[in-house]
């Protein structure tokens, strides 16, 4: 069975409450469980931490062993050289997404330390933009 992990980073535990103008108001929990039950041929598996450290331990952890990472590093996207640093060191590939179109955003949002080292980038579909990645491995 194919394994797969959704990795988010920073304030995505608030999705559903968090400015559902820009992000919905579905919360990930129970987007998750729809995608299990749709993709229940493979196994899906779930990881959020609001800490870099965290991020990049997980990335380790999994780096070497699943068949792909879902990866939203949300704020840390445009910060972190540690997160895009660990996405080389590891040989599991990760597509990067994002909920809203970052480059439709603030200046700051169209920096990416992820992106260079990515597999592929989706962004701008909503929480659609993790089923996408899940599909790109699929
Ligand atoms: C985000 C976009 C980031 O700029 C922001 O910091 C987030 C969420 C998105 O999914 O649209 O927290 O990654």
């Amino acid at each position: 069975m194919k394994k797969l992990i959704i990795i988010n980073g920073p304030n995505l535990n608030l999705l559903g409450k968090r400015e559902p103008n820009i992000y919905g108001s579905l919360s990930f929990t129970e987007f998750l469980e729809e995608i299990k039950g749709k993709y229940n041929t493979i196994e899906i598996a779930y990881f959020q931490s609001n800490v870099e450290g965290e991020l990049i331990d997980k990335l380790h952890e999994v780096g070497f062993d699943y068949d792909g990472i879902v990866l939203n590093a949300a704020a840390y996207t445009h910060t972190s050289v540690g997160i895009g640093d660990a996405i080389k060191a590891i040989d599991t590939p990760v597509v990067e997404v994002h909920i809203s179109n970052t480059f439709g955003r603030e200046e700051f949002r169209h920096q990416s330390y992820i992106s260079p080292n990515a597999k592929g980038v989706i962004l701008g579909f909503g929480l659609q933009s993790y089923e996408l990645a899940i599909q790109s491995f699929l």
